[in-house]
């Protein structure tokens, strides 16, 4: 899987070295490129951004010079009926191209999108900063024919769009094979198909500072393993029920659907 960023701040994503992602990058698993949106720019400031039109607070980036660089890392022609014919061109050889704006006004970025963009075979990560990019962007590479997901990790403000784009890098990266060491990890997870929040973890000492295992949980300990998946799921569903009163609508929804479908 190849991934691109493309920002002004091009040191901002070198934590990903650091990590699993970065792990899995040094040995072929991803390919990942960041690109510094400054070299797209041809003044002498390397100017990427003006101010609004019909005025308001901050700056917006200049459509010209996101349109230069996403060309670039998209491997796109200018001309629009030729870039529209490649991108044709791709999708007919089954080559699957997203392109990722980073947005707190996007659709919301879930495990499901998550999973969804593990399947791609090139993300390229378009980070905004100042009041954001000129909206004519996502919309030019829509009319491409580009999978553009404009996308919010949640309902908060970030500066720009490098930390959005680590953080569903990470959510990505994590579920392509190989890149974790315990593929297990993976399947039973917080978020993943059941729709309920993991359930608590413990680890040895049994009994610490007061708090006993024993007393509070002995089927954990009785190794009676169709004992403790009743109880661990009896966790789980009483911690979304108090944490996530939204995730409970949401499977009432659900199997009030499947009662419908089912009558
Ligand atoms: N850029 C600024 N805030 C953001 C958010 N909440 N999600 C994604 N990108 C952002």
């Amino acid at each position: 899987m190849r991934l691109d960023v493309v920002t002004i701040f091009p040191d901002y994503l070198r934590v990903l070295d650091l990590s699993l992602i970065g792990k899995a990058a040094g040995t072929g698993l991803i390919d990942l490129v960041v690109h510094d949106l400054r070299d797209w720019t041809h003044d002498r400031h390397r100017t990427v951004d003006d101010t609004p039109l019909g005025g308001g607070a901050g700056m917006v980036m200049r459509p010209d010079v996101w349109g230069e660089a996403l060309d670039t890392v998209l491997d796109l022609p200018a001309d629009p009926t030729a870039a529209r014919e490649a991108v044709t061109a791709r999708r007919g050889t089954g080559t699957r191209q997203v392109l990722v704006v980073p947005t707190p006004a996007g659709e919301l970025f879930t495990q499901r999108t998550a999973e969804d963009l593990a399947h791609a075979d090139q993300v390229v990560f378009a980070c905004g900063r100042y009041e954001g990019i000129d909206a004519r962007v996502p919309e030019h590479y829509r009319e491409l024919g580009v999978e553009v997901r404009e996308l919010s990790i949640g309902d908060y403000v970030l500066n720009g769009g490098e930390a959005a784009a680590l953080v569903i890098i990470e959510a990505v990266a994590r579920l392509r094979p190989g890149v974790l060491g315990n593929p297990g990890s993976v399947v039973e997870e917080s978020h993943s198909e059941a729709g309920l929040l993991e359930y608590p973890v413990h680890t040895r000492p049994v009994a610490w500072r007061g708090h006993d295992l024993a007393v509070t949980w002995p089927g954990l300990l009785s190794g009676d393993h169709p004992r403790i998946a009743r109880e661990r799921r009896e966790q789980a569903i009483a911690r979304t029920v108090a944490r996530r009163p939204d995730m409970v609508a949401r499977l009432e929804a659900q199997r009030l659907g499947a009662g419908d479908r089912a009558a």
